[in-house]
C-alpha cells in the first residue's frame, strides 16, 4: 500500500467505486426477464445473455422476442392508443410527470445499472444520462399539456414501433418514448440485445406510477425482433441506429404509407480554427471523441485543426490524453469505461488496423485486456483512409490540419454523414460564419456533445432525417389535419412520337423542357401528345441534367426570404397579367389558386422562422429552418397548373432549389408558366421541369445523391418504388396526401416543414 506522502508526490487516484449493490440485488431477485407487454412481464421464453463488458460476468437473461410478441404488444399498444389519446393534455402529463419523478428518485440505481450493462463510466450514467431522461419526460409534461393549442388539428399517430441502440440505453429510450407519448401515441419499444436492463427497469417505472396498461410494451430481442417491428403493423417507426440498418428499415417500409425518422451514424467534425482557446478545444475533445469511449453518434471524430496551431493543440491533447484513466466503469474518478461489447471492440480495432495499413499513424489506442480500448487518434491520415470514411465509434479520433476556412469547410463537409459539428474559434465571426456552412443538424460552437430535451437533434444526408426533441420532435410524433380526399386521376398511356411531328392545328411552339433556366429539348427528341398538343418525353438522362441546373443555384438559398418574396410577388403579378390564357389552359379557379399560392408563400418567406429555445442556462441555443437543397417534386396528375404551383412555390419560398415533374396528363399549361419564370426574375435553376411519364422519371430522380428529398403527390402506385429509390441514399419521402389543389388545404405551414430542415446551434450566452 502506498504512504500518504507518496500518493502525494505521484497524485495517485485511489479506486473510488460506487456501490452496486441495490442494482446487483434486483438483478438477482429478477433473475430471467420476460417482456413488458399490456403492463406486465410475460413469462421468459427463450433467452439470451447480457453481459457486464467491463468483467464479462453474466447479469441476466432476457427473452428474444419472437414475431409472436411483437404481434401481442402491438396489439395491446393498439387496443390502449385510443383511450390514451382520449385523455386530457393534463392528464397524459401527470404520467409523465410521474415518470420523471420515479426517475429521478431511482437516479443511483438506474445510473449503476447502465453502467453494468453498457459499460460507461459511472460519472457519466449519473451526471449526463439520467439528468437527462428526467428532464425529457418533464420536458415532454408540458409538450403533453400543450400539444392542443401548439399544435391545433393534428392528432397522434397510433402505434410507434421504437428501435434504439446500446450507447445511450436509457436516454434513447427517453428521446424516443416521451414524445411519443406526449402526442398521444402508446409504444412498442425494442432495446438493444447488448443494453436491456434500464428499459425492463423502467418497465417497473411505468407500472409504479400506473400508467395505463399497454400504453408502453418493451419486447427485447436482437436484430431479428427489430426487423418484426418493422414489419408488424406500427403507424410509425422511430429508429436510432446503424445507418446500414437504418437504410434496410426505410427499403422495407416503402410504399406502406408508415411514418418513419431515423438517427443514423455520423462523422462529425470537430473545427479548431486559429484563433481558438486551444486549453477548451482540448477539453472539447475529450467531451466529444471521449466521452462513452466514443460510441456516440455524434462523437466529433474527425477534428480539423489549422495548420498554425497543429503542432501546440497536438502536444497539449496528447498531454490531456495521457492523463485519462481507462478503468473499472463503476469507479468514479474513471474517464474511459469498457466498450459495450467484445464485437464492438474487434470492430473498432480492425477499422484502426485497416487505418494503419493505408498509412495512417495511431496515437495511442492501444487494445487492453478485457472491453477496453485506450483513447487515441490517427494522424496523417488520406482522406480516403477507411479510418477517416467509416464510423469507427470507439474511442479513436482522426487528426488532420487545414490552412484556410474554406479548405476546413470543404473537408467538414467532406462526408456522406452530417449529423453534428463542433467548432472551436475565439471570434464570433469565424465561428458563426462555420456554423453556417457546415452541413449537419447540430453545430455545437465552443462546446460538444451538449443534449437537451428542447433543443431538436437529429442529422443532414446519411445521418438520417426527421428530429428528436422541442417542438420539431413533437411534430414528428404527431399527423398533420386531414385533408379532404379526393379520387386520384389515373395517368393515361403515353404512346411516344418522334420529334419533327407536324404541330397540331392551333399549336404554334413546341413544348419544351426547362432547365438552368432555359428550354431545353429532351434528350431523346421524343415527344407524347397531350391536350392542346404534344409535350417532351423526358428520360432518365434529362432529370440528370435537370438536377446539375438545380445543383447550381445554391445562390438562391443565400438570397433571404426578402429577396424571394419579391420573386414570388413579381411570379403572381405575371402570371395575373395572363389569367385568361392560362384559365383557357386550366380553368379560371387554378389560375386564382396559383396566384393566390404566390401571394401566400411571398408573405411567409421571410416569416417561416426558427425559434431560440430553452436548452441549457449559459447557451443561446438557436433552431433553425435550412432549406433542404434540391428537392424532387412528382406533381398530381390532376389540376396541373394549381398542384404545380402549390407544391413548387412552397418549396423555392424556402431556399430550395425544384426539380418537378408536372401533370403527366396534361403539362402544357406548365411548361407555359417558362416566360412567366423567366420575366419574373427567377434565378436560373430554381425551377427545373421535366415532362413525361412520372413513374419513369421520378425514380431516377428521387434515388439521385444530389436531391435531399421527394414529395411525391404522383399516382399513388408510384410511391412504393419512389420510397425504395429514396431509401438508398436515405433521403425523406413526403406522401403528399392528394386534395382539392385549388382549395384552402392546398397550401400552408405544413409545405414549409416539409421544405424545410432544422438545424440546431449552440452557442455560449451570458455563461
Ligand atoms: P445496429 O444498427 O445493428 O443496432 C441498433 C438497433 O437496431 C439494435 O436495437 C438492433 O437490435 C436493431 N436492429 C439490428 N438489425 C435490425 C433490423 N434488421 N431491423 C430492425 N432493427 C434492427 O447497430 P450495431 O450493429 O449494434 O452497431 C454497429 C455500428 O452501428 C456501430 O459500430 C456504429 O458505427 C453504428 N451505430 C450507430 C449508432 C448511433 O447512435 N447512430 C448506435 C449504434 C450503432
Amino acid at each position: 500500500m502506498s504512504r500518504v506522502s507518496e500518493i502525494m508526490q505521484t497524485m495517485e487516484y485511489g479506486p473510488s467505486t460506487e456501490d452496486a449493490s441495490a442494482a446487483r440485488d434486483w438483478l438477482a431477485r429478477r433473475g430471467t426477464f420476460g417482456h413488458f407487454i399490456n403492463g406486465s412481464f410475460t413469462k421468459p421464453g427463450e433467452t439470451f445473455e447480457t453481459r457486464d463488458p467491463a468483467t464479462g460476468d453474466l447479469l441476466a437473461r432476457v427473452t428474444q422476442g419472437t414475431e409472436a410478441d411483437v404481434t401481442a404488444a402491438v396489439k395491446a399498444a393498439r387496443r390502449a392508443q385510443r383511450g390514451w389519446a382520449a385523455l386530457t393534455g393534463t392528464e397524459r402529463a401527470r404520467y409523465l410527470y410521474a415518470i420523471a419523478r420515479h426517475v429521478q428518485k431511482r437516479e443511483r440505481f438506474l445510473s449503476v445499472l447502465e453502467t453494468l450493462d453498457n459499460g460507461k463510466p459511472i460519472r457519466e450514467a449519473r451526471d449526463i444520462d439520467v439528468p437527462l431522461v428526467a428532464r425529457h419526460f418533464y420536458h415532454h409534461a408540458g409538450w403533453a399539456e400543450l400539444r392542443d393549442t401548439q399544435f391545433p388539428g393534428h392528432a397522434p399517430l397510433g402505434v410507434c414501433g421504437q428501435i434504439i441502440p446500446w450507447n445511450f440505453p436509457l436516454l434513447m429510450l427517453a428521446w424516443k418514448i416521451a414524445p411519443a407519448l406526449a402526442a398521444g401515441n402508446t409504444v412498442v419499444l425494442k432495446p438493444a440485445e447488448y443494453t436491456p436492463l434500464t428499459a425492463l427497469a423502467f418497465a417497473e417505472i411505468c407500472q409504479e406510477v400506473g400508467l395505463p396498461a399497454g400504453v408502453v410494451n418493451i419486447v427485447t430481442g436482437d436484430g431479428a425482433t427489430g426487423a418484426a417491428l418493422v414489419a408488424a403493423e406500427v403507424d410509425k417507426i422511430a429508429f436510432t441506429g446503424s445507418t446500414e440498418v437504418g437504410r434496410g428499415i426505410a427499403t422495407a417500409l416503402a410504399g406502406t404509407g408508415r411514418k418513419l425518422t431515423l438517427e443514423l451514424g455520423g462523422k462529425s467534425p470537430f473545427v479548431v480554427m486559429e484563433d481558438a482557446d486551444l486549453d477548451a478545444a482540448v477539453e472539447g475533445v475529450v467531451d466529444s471523441i471521449w466521452f462513452n469511449q466514443g460510441q456516440v453518434c455524434c462523437a466529433g471524430s474527425r477534428i480539423l485543426v489549422a495548420e498554425s496551431v497543429a503542432e501546440r493543440f497536438e502536444g497539449l491533447l496528447s498531454a490531456r490524453m495521457a492523463r485519462l484513466r481507462v478503468g473499472a466503469p463503476l469507479d468514479k474518478s474513471t474517464d474511459i469505461g469498457a466498450i459495450v461489447d467484445p464485437v464492438q471492440k474487434d470492430r473498432i480495432l480492425s477499422i484502426c488496423r485497416a487505418a494503419t495499413d493505408a498509412g495512417a499513424e495511431l496515437i495511442g489506442g492501444q487494445a487492453q485486456d478485457g472491453c477496453f480500448i485506450a483513447p487515441g487518434y490517427l494522424r496523417n491520415i488520406a482522406p480516403a483512409n477507411p479510418g477517416m470514411e467509416q464510423e469507427i465509434f470507439g474511442p479513436i479520433a482522426t487528426l488532420s490540419t487545414f490552412r484556410t476556412a474554406d479548405e476546413a469547410v470543404e473537408l467538414a463537409n467532406n462526408t456522406r454523414y452530417g449529423l453534428a459539428g463542433s467548432v472551436w474559434s475565439e471570434s464570433a465571426t469565424v465561428a458563426t460564419d462555420m456554423a453556417a456552412r457546415i452541413k449537419a443538424g447540430v453545430i455545437w460552437i465552443n462546446g460538444a456533445n451538449m443534449f437537451d430535451a428542447a433543443a431538436p437533434f437529429g442529422g443532414y444526408r446519411e445521418s438520417g432525417y426527421g428530429r428528436e426533441g422541442g417542438a420539431a420532435g413533437m411534430r414528428d410524433y404527431l399527423a398533420a389535419p386531414t385533408v379532404k380526399p379526393v379520387r386520384e386521376v389515373a395517368p393515361k398511356p403515353v404512346v411516344a412520337v418522334t420529334d419533327g411531328a407536324a404541330p397540331q392545328p392551333g399549336i404554334d411552339r413546341t413544348a419544351k423542357l426547362y432547365y438552368g433556366g432555359a428550354q431545353k429539348r429532351p434528350d431523346g427528341g421524343a415527344m407524347y401528345a397531350v391536350p392542346g398538343g404534344l409535350a417532351p418525353l423526358g428520360s432518365r438522362k434529362d432529370i440528370r441534367n435537370a438536377v446539375e441546373a438545380a445543383t447550381k443555384a445554391g445562390k438562391w438559398a443565400a438570397a433571404g426570404g426578402h429577396a424571394r418574396a419579391q420573386v414570388l410577388y413579381y411570379i403572381a403579378e405575371n402570371l395575373s397579367a395572363r389569367v385568361s390564357e392560362f384559365a383557357a389552359r386550366t380553368s379560371r379557379a387554378e389560375v386564382d389558386a396559383a396566384i393566390a399560392r404566390a401571394f401566400h408563400y411571398a408573405a411567409w418567406a421571410d416569416k417561416f422562422d426558427g425559434a431560440t429555445v430553452q436548452a441549457k442556462p449559459g447557451h443561446l441555443v438557436t433552431v433553425i429552418p435550412e432549406p433542404m437543397g434540391v428537392i424532387g417534386i412528382a406533381c398530381p396528375n390532376a389540376q396541373p397548373l394549381a398542384g404545380f404551383l402549390s407544391l413548387v412555390l412552397p418549396a423555392i419560398a424556402m431556399g430550395n432549389a425544384v426539380v418537378a415533374i408536372p401533370a403527366q396528363d396534361d403539362p402544357l399549361a406548365v411548361t407555359d408558366l417558362y416566360q412567366v419564370f423567366d420575366t419574373s426574375d427567377l434565378p436560373a435553376g430554381v425551377v427545373n421541369i421535366v415532362t413525361g411519364v412520372c413513374a419513369d422519371l421520378a425514380v431516377p430522380l428521387a434515388a439521385h445523391e444530389e436531391v435531399a428529398g421527394f414529395w411525391h403527390a404522383g399516382p399513388a402506385a408510384g410511391l412504393a418504388a419512389v420510397d425504395r429509390a429514396a431509401a438508398g441514399n436515405l433521403k425523406p419521402v413526403w406522401a403528399v396526401p392528394a386534395r382539392d389543389w385549388t382549395g384552402g388545404q392546398a397550401q400552408g405551414e405544413a409545405f414549409l416543414h416539409h421544405a424545410t430542415r432544422s438545424k440546431t446551434i449552440w452557442l455560449p450566452y451570458g455563461a
